[in-house]
């Protein structure tokens, strides 16, 4: 099945619970958020304590998608927060493998994120313990950035890759997805769809519908 997960970043943050609440309402399956050090990217967004805020405010799967360097430090914590799915960068990993691990050992779904310029085969050894690989398909750090085409290949080389081996693992696009770009996605192959500012940019429960509907004419 498709998913929708819109991105908090874009979303107005006076306003976090309702605006949370209102995607919810247009059916948008997960949460994603964004949690970036200032280190690994260049911005810092939030972190522990506005995710146990929310938390109350939806039941819906929380995506968190986490841009920090040595991430192993704080998994445990992110999962007392709320996290339902823990998606770590490979590039910000001294012990990937163990990071996976320690995630699952925690009793939450692990995702592995690849920035634009990172190949596939660092999962060659991970894939089979790996609930989600995330693509992403701007450079991590900001929100409202333009798609970059180089990534189309690269889901539906992932899609390709999966189908060989029989996993039925998770591609999640991240960046730059709106009305227009959505449909190379899908058609490349990702299942589960971030949006930011293409939600949020707007009356936010329209745009999760709009998006939605096009999500739909994809299944199979
Ligand atoms: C970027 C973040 C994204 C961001 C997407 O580093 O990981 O999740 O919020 O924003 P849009 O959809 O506006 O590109
Ligand atoms: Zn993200």
């Amino acid at each position: 099945m498709n998913i929708l997960s819109p991105s908090i970043l874009a979303a107005d943050f006076k306003q976090l619970g309702e605006q949370i609440q209102a995607v919810d309402r247009a059916g948008a399956q997960y949460i994603h958020i964004d949690v970036m050090d200032g280190m690994f990217v260049p911005s810092i967004s939030f972190g522990m304590p506005v995710i146990s805020s929310i938390r109350s405010a939806t039941q819906k799967v929380f995506d968190v998608h986490l841009m920090i360097q040595n991430p192993e430090r704080y998994i445990e914590e992110f999962a007392k927060c709320g996290a339902d799915l823990i998606t770590v960068h490979a590039e910000a990993c001294q012990h990937l493998d163990r990071v996976i691990q320690q995630i699952h050992d925690l009793g939450r779904k692990a995702g592995v994120a690849l920035n634009p310029a990172t190949p596939l085969n660092v999962l060659e050894y991970v894939l089979d313990k790996v609930d989600m690989v995330l693509l992403m398909t701007v450079n991590p750090g900001f929100g409202g950035q333009k798609y970059l085409d180089s990534c189309t290949r690269k889901i539906t080389q992932l899609r390709n890759w999966l189908n060989e081996t029989g996993y039925d693992t998770d591609i999640e696009v991240d960046g730059g997805i709106n009305k227009e770009t959505i449909h190379k996605v899908l058609k490349a192959g990702a299942n589960i769809i971030v949006a930011g500012s293409s939600v949020f940019g707007g009356d936010a429960e329209k745009n999760t519908e709009e998006l939605l509907n096009i999500m739909k004419t994809y299944e199979a």
